[in-house]
């Protein structure tokens, strides 16, 4: 099926969490008190330089991105993970509404300090997106794809998304960026808000059993900060085989609307500013920069 392709995993719905009728299910803990700084290290026995050596824990919050954008403006270090047991109000792209439960998936942001032109820093969440995906199909066996720009899928439907935004800028610089990555990982179909049932999946639906949320978080930041150093020496050029190998889009037919536009054809490969490029019918090789890429005919496989 091709689910994903109709609409985001988590548009505005403010359900909560569905009861499955058999008496409270087991929430996966993270066993850390809310409020606690961890030392991500020891804790996590992560063996990064700097993503999650100071990890801020706060059980429920309104957004992760929000209070990281808020904590930007002190003292804080490049590679402060803020992490949530649940969120009342993620934020998805495009203003949209992340559907963050409590105790069933990752939702965390990561402080990224630099100074970066708005416009090079633009593609990051596209390579984020490849290097976590390559990070779950190597943990879980899974085969877990790419859809551009952001979004994370297994099976067509959305596991997850990356929600890259400015912190602190000057201009057209930016000084600090907050790396939003929402992943649902215990969630189970039972329990989607009914708008996102057939179009998201969890990590556990797809295995077949619940996987511990460290476990995924480890894994996850290692991935990020090794995407980070790849992304600031080699731009987004780094990542585009692979997201060629991961991506769902790719030599498929889709419509994509922006800004009232829209535009029709093949996807024929991500250009070398991050934008995703589209043969339309009379031949020509578009670039796109924004919007919804939607699958337009049902293809086999
Ligand atoms: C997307 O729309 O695909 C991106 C979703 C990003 C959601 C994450 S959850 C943690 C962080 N805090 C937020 O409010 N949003 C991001």
């Amino acid at each position: 099926m091709n689910g994903d392709e109709e609409s985001e995993v988590n548009p505005s719905s403010r359900q909560a969490v569905r009861g499955t009728g058999g008496g409270p299910e087991p929430i996966d803990d993270y066993g850390f008190e809310p409020g606690a700084v961890i030392d991500g290290i020891a804790e996590l026995g992560l063996g990064t330089r700097y993503v999650g050596r100071t990890l801020r824990y706060l059980g429920s919050t309104t957004s992760t991105n929000a209070v990281l954008s808020v904590l930007a403006a002190e003292d804080e270090p490049s590679g402060t993970v803020v992490l949530a047991d649940g969120q009342t109000e993620g934020r998805g792209r495009a203003g949209r509404f992340w559907f963050s439960p409590p105790g069933r998936g990752i939702w965390a942001s990561v402080l990224l300090r630099a100074d970066v032109e708005a416009e090079r820093l633009a593609p990051l969440s596209v390579a984020a997106s490849v290097s976590i995906a390559e990070a779950l199909a190597g943990l879980t066996g899974l085969d877990v794809r790419v859809k551009w720009p952001n979004d994370i899928l297994i099976d067509g439907r959305k596991l997850g998304g990356v929600l890259v935004e400015t912190a602190q800028s000057a201009g057209e610089r930016v000084s600090a960026a907050a790396v939003g990555i929402g992943l649902n990982v215990n969630l189970g179909p039972e329990e989607l808000p009914e708008e996102l049932v057939g179009r998201a999946t969890s990590l556990g639906a797809a295995l077949g059993r619940p996987i511990a949320r460290r476990r995924v978080l480890k894994i996850v930041l290692v991935a990020l900060e090794c995407c980070f150093d790849r992304f600031f020496a080699g731009g987004i050029e780094a990542f585009r085989e692979k997201w060629r190998e991961r991506s769902s889009l790719l030599g498929r037919r889709v419509a994509v609307e922006a800004s009232g536009r829209r535009t029709e054809g093949t996807v024929n490969g991500l250009a070398p500013s991050g934008a995703l490029l589209v043969e339309t019918d009379g031949g020509v090789t578009e670039e796109i920069w924004h919007g919804d890429v939607r699958l337009t005919r049902a293809e086999p496989g």
